[in-house]
């Protein structure tokens, strides 16, 4: 397939800043996660299988990427040689296609993997062979295609204990794909968390990731995932307010990019349809506006689910949170 955005030349990777890696991130640009899909114990469990149609109204509102959730580990067999699903593969080689045809940029994660959260010595020789077969089965795949080792690292798999797993990760990437960027978060991907990720100097073709949900309450009102989160219905969020606290949190993770010299990709922000329309499209410009402020590509969460910018029954985006998104 041809993707006409223009890419950057593969070179070896020089021991500094690599500008390809930032030109890379400025590829992600403006995202939409393909949420509650692959990432469900079993596509359509959770309401959304993805549609042809689905990467054609992203590409058309203007977006230059996708960043799609995927539960490999209930793909997988649990125990070696850990053989992913032929099937469950075909239906990502499917979706990556309909990214790329669509000169929409594409980064597939390794999402839910809650046994590795839970226990992350035992799990974590399952999940870079889990690498090792992704990595290998997309290595011709463009530039445009970015590896994310894990969504939210989580409970037991602390900074201290991913810190000594994830180089195995990558090793297992960097053996088939040398040069593909691999993007990598710290705990939970939580900003609080980004001074303890220590990145390995000599590879510059990493990007850093971060998830911005705060203030919860307002984010997360209702929602049946958050515990006591039903008392927080009704949150408003005011941008005279609470912009500061924004402002004060992006420019953290803005300093820590500088200082590291690593690009940075804000790959979730989002808000529940409990919460009122327009509290949502203001909190969502004003991060959109920050972020781009601050140099990061992002993706928000997410596109047809309960934090959904796009109505799947009536084949239409919500209008303020497009506009939001998207200036428009
Ligand atoms: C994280 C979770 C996902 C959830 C989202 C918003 O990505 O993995 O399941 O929907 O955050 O809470």
């Amino acid at each position: 397939m041809i993707i006409s955005v223009a890419l950057p030349l593969i070179s070896s990777p020089p021991s500094k800043a690599d500008p390809d890696a930032f030109a890379f991130n400025r590829l992600l640009g403006r995202g939409i996660n393909l949420g509650a899909a692959l990432e469900a114990p079993s596509e359509g469990a959770w309401g959304v299988t993805l549609k042809a149609d689905y990467f054609q109204a992203i590409e058309d509102a203007g977006f230059n990427s996708v960043r799609i959730p995927i539960r490999w580990s209930a793909h997988a067999l649990p125990d070696p040689p850990y053989t992913i699903d032929p099937a469950f593969f075909e239906r990502v080689d499917w979706a990556i296609d309909q990214a790329l045809s669509r000169n929409l940029a594409v980064v597939i994660n390794v999402h839910h993997y809650e046994e590795m959260d839970n226990d992350p010595v035992k799990q974590a020789p399952r999940l870079a062979t889990l690498w090792r077969q992704i990595a290998d089965r997309y290595r011709d795949r463009p530039q445009a295609l970015f590896f994310e080792l894990l969504n939210e690292p989580s409970e037991q798999l602390t900074d201290e204990r991913w810190e000594r797993i994830f180089p195995d990760l990558l090793q297992a990437i960097r053996d088939s794909n040398p040069f593909r960027m691999v993007i990598i978060g710290a705990y939970w991907n939580s900003l609080d968390h980004l001074p303890r990720l220590v990145l390995p100097q000599d590879d510059r073709r990493l990007i850093a990731t971060f998830h911005y949900y705060t203030p919860l309450r307002f984010t997360h009102q209702g929602a049946s995932w958050v515990a006591n989160s039903e008392g927080w219905r009704g949150t408003k969020w005011d941008k005279d307010q609470e912009g500061n606290i924004l402002r004060g949190d992006f420019e953290k993770a803005a300093s820590w990019g500088r200082q590291n010299e690593r690009p940075i990709y804000l790959g979730e922000f989002g808000t529940i349809d409990q919460a009122e329309m327009e509290s949502r499209a203001s909190w969502t410009r004003a991060v959109v506006r920050e972020a781009e402020k601050s140099g990061f590509s992002w993706s928000y969460w997410e596109f047809c689910a309960s934090f959904g910018a796009y109505d799947p029954v009536a084949k239409a985006w919500r209008r303020p949170l497009l506009g939001a998104l998207l200036d428009k």
